[in-house]
């Protein structure tokens, strides 16, 4: 079994979940390019991507080069192969859950890529979307807000896009349920839904920090790439149920030392 992008926050949530996987980063495989001669697995765990949102907008090509070239080459090993997928697929225009019939219609860059990528998958995988991800590692919203609630009194944070904060340990463990489900495309999230503010808020009162959310919008923001209001993933197809984003929360910031029942 091989983990590719396994420096990224998925990536060393699935090295741990999966013992006895091959790790290998970027550095041992850039997924741009075929995989290294005599490489050999019995199932590939795929998640090296092309994971910043507002840069796939002014690198379109670079963005399709790994989400979706990298698929390609690990579809052509040939065996079976999970590939992560995201909510941003979707365009956020309905305000009940997405479920897999629902039709993709990504409104940037990187969405694109990663739709094309699923179709890159092939027959012999499973497309796992999720959302909104974060973990010990890596660069995430829970990491960030923890640096800004250190430095300042008060953060502006998005109040108009909601979705499922999904913890890369939760999304680990869930993934060996999902190979024993059939091919296909699964949603596998968080359980409740919140917006980026309430996020940011909960982060910080489980972080014990006193630091205050200023509600602002999508527009008052000004990223670059556009995002869908409401991403709310679940499954109609017995995708395995993944606990509370707030539990997913309290135990990322215990493994960052930052949460309560954390080690002084
Ligand atoms: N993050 C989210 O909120 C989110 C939401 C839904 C779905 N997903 C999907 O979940 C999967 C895992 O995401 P993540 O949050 O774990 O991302 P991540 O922390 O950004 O990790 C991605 C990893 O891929 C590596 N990578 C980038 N380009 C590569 C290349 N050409 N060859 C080999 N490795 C390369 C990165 O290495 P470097 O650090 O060297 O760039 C990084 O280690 C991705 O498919 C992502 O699209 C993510």
């Amino acid at each position: 079994m091989i983990v590719t992008g396994a420096g990224g926050q998925l990536g060393q949530a699935l090295v741990e979940a999966f013992p006895g996987a091959r790790a290998l980063t970027r550095a041992e495989w850039d997924v741009t390019h075929p995989a290294p001669a005599g490489l050999e697995a019995d199932l590939v765990l795929h998640t090296a991507a092309w994971t910043d949102v507002d840069g796939a907008e002014d690198d379109p090509q670079g963005a399709a080069a790994v989400n979706v070239g990298g698929v390609q080459h690990a579809a052509a090993l040939g065996v079976p192969l999970v590939v992560w997928s995201s909510d941003y697929v979707f365009d956020g225009a309905k305000r009940t859950p997405y479920v897999e019939s629902d039709a993709a219609s990504p409104l940037g860059a990187y969405g694109r890529t990663k739709l094309h990528g699923e179709a890159a998958a092939g027959e012999q995988a499973w497309v796992v979307r999720s959302s909104w991800l974060f973990g010990w590692t890596s660069k995430n919203f829970v990491r960030t807000m923890l640096r800004l609630g250190a430095e300042r009194d008060e953060v502006a944070v998005v109040d108009d896009q909601r979705g499922c904060p999904t913890y890369v340990g939760h999304l680990a463990e869930a993934t060996k349920d999902v190979l024993g489900l059939p091919y296909g495309v699964y949603h596998v999230a968080a359980q409740g839904d919140c917006s980026w503010a309430d996020f940011a808020e909960a982060i910080f009162e489980e972080a014990g920090l006193a630091t205050r959310v200023r509600r602002i919008s999508t527009a008052e923001f000004g990223a670059r790439a556009p995002r869908p209001a409401y991403s709310v993933l679940r499954s109609e197809k017995g995708a395995p149920e993944l606990p509370h984003w707030r539990e997913g929360l309290r135990e990322c910031l215990r493994r960052l030392g930052a949460g309560e029942g954390a080690p002084a």
